[in-house]
């Protein structure tokens, strides 16, 4: 990313103000932006100084704060898991983060990432797949009708070239939802009655589940030359989908073997089993399937490169739109080393932030169009 400029103020994307960004471009145009930042950001690995998310585990859930830098800018994350929130009307995922000058520590931008976050997860899984699936590859099974469903069947169609989705979630509502938001996608849609239904046939399996469970919502018996699996929702030590004779059975890409070792599925395997990261697919130091018949497993657990790659992405495209809040986070100092100013009369006055900036008014039916897209 290029040096910012610095403003003591950072910018504040909320909710609105991202869903708004979002519609104006479309889902699909925002997915292949992500994934292409994500993409030029795996392929400078060795410039980030990288480390495991930190996560506080609770009975029911976990927190987990996700850093990353480089030498212009450092970005974290902020995210829950709580699989059985649902049924208190929250979501199983909530986030927000921050983009910060490396140079000086200053805040530049702080923005929801619930949003977000799916946005970026489906751009990760597109890419991995455009690396790792067979290049015919029409047909995906989307296991898990929930909060992120739409956005991988949207990624996959328009960066990968899916046609068809079978549907299946053990919550038969999820899968009206997800088949209601996908009417005039121009995806074929089917729902199944169960996932190995859903999976027969499928050159693309994605799971994309949410239990705290050592859940095996894939089996080997369920494996069929060439397929590609996309498996999202293992994501945490004790919560997987996949059978570890699938793992044994298919050739395994990680995003941060450190951090996957411990949370994705491969946290059943020993420490030694062989897996391959998708920056060295993706800047060519390591192949990715070897045949046409191997079955591939991206085994996603997210990774805090791909929130930097989001950020920024929101950032710039906050910047053009010329939307966003300036928030009076830390304070403005007349002589910053009088801190204690700040609580004086005078020092009420010092540098307010800027005024909010209006959002730009947006043709509602272009934007219906290109929300579906
Ligand atoms: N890898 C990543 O980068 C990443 C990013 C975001 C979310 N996630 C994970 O993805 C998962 C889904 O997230 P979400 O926000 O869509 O959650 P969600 O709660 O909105 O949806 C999950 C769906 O899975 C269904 N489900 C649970 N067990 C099932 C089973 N055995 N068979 C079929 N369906 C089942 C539920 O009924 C629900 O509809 C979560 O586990 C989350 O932690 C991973």
């Amino acid at each position: 990313m290029n040096r910012p400029s610095l403003c003591i103020h950072p910018l504040y994307l909320s909710v609105p103000t991202v869903v708004e960004l979002v519609r104006r471009r479309g889902v699909a145009r925002c997915i292949d932006a992500i994934a292409r930042n994500i993409e030029a950001d795996f392929l400078r690995w060795v410039d980030f100084d990288k480390s495991a998310r930190v996560a506080n585990h609770s009975r029911d859930g976990v927190i987990e704060l996700m850093p990353v830098s480089d030498d212009t800018a450092y970005s974290f994350k902020y995210v829950n898991g709580h699989p059985k929130n649902t049924a208190l009307g929250l979501s199983t995922v909530m986030a927000f983060g921050v983009l910060a000058d490396v140079a000086t520590g200053t805040p530049l931008l702080l923005s929801e990432l619930t949003l977000t976050t799916a946005l970026r997860t489906a751009a990760t899984s597109a890419l991995a797949a455009r690396a790792l699936a067979r290049g015919e590859s029409r047909v995906m099974a989307l296991i898990g009708n929930g909060a992120q469903s739409e956005f991988q069947a949207l990624a996959f169609q328009h960066l990968v070239g899916i046609d068809t989705v079978r549907l299946f979630d053990m919550d038969s509502a999820a899968t009206a939802k997800l088949m209601a938001n996908l009417a005039g996608s121009g995806l074929k849609v089917q729902a199944c009655a169960s996932t190995r239904e859903a999976v027969r046939g499928a050159d693309i399996v994605t799971t994309v589940t949410a239990d705290k469970t050592y859940a095996t919502i894939i089996t080997p018996d369920m494996l069929e030359p060439g397929m590609h699996i996309n498996a999202v929702g293992g994501d945490c030590p004790g919560k997987t989908e996949l059978a570890a004779a699938v793992l044994e059975a298919a050739k395994v890409f990680v995003e941060f073997a450190p951090q996957s070792r411990v949370e994705g599925d491969i946290q059943q395997m020993p420490a030694d089993f062989a897996v391959t990261e998708l920056w060295e697919v993706l800047s060519g130091l390591r192949t990715g399937r070897d045949s046409n018949e191997q079955v591939t497993v991206f085994d996603s657990v997210g990774f805090a490169l791909e929130d930097y790659s989001a950020l920024r992405f929101m950032y710039e495209a906050a910047q053009q739109d010329g939307v966003g809040e300036r928030l009076a986070l830390i304070p403005a100092l007349a002589d910053p080393k009088n801190l204690f100013g700040v609580l004086s009369r005078e020092g009420c006055s010092v540098a307010a932030p800027a005024p909010t900036l209006a959002l730009p008014q947006v043709d509602e039916r272009s934007d219906r169009l290109q929300s579906a897209s």
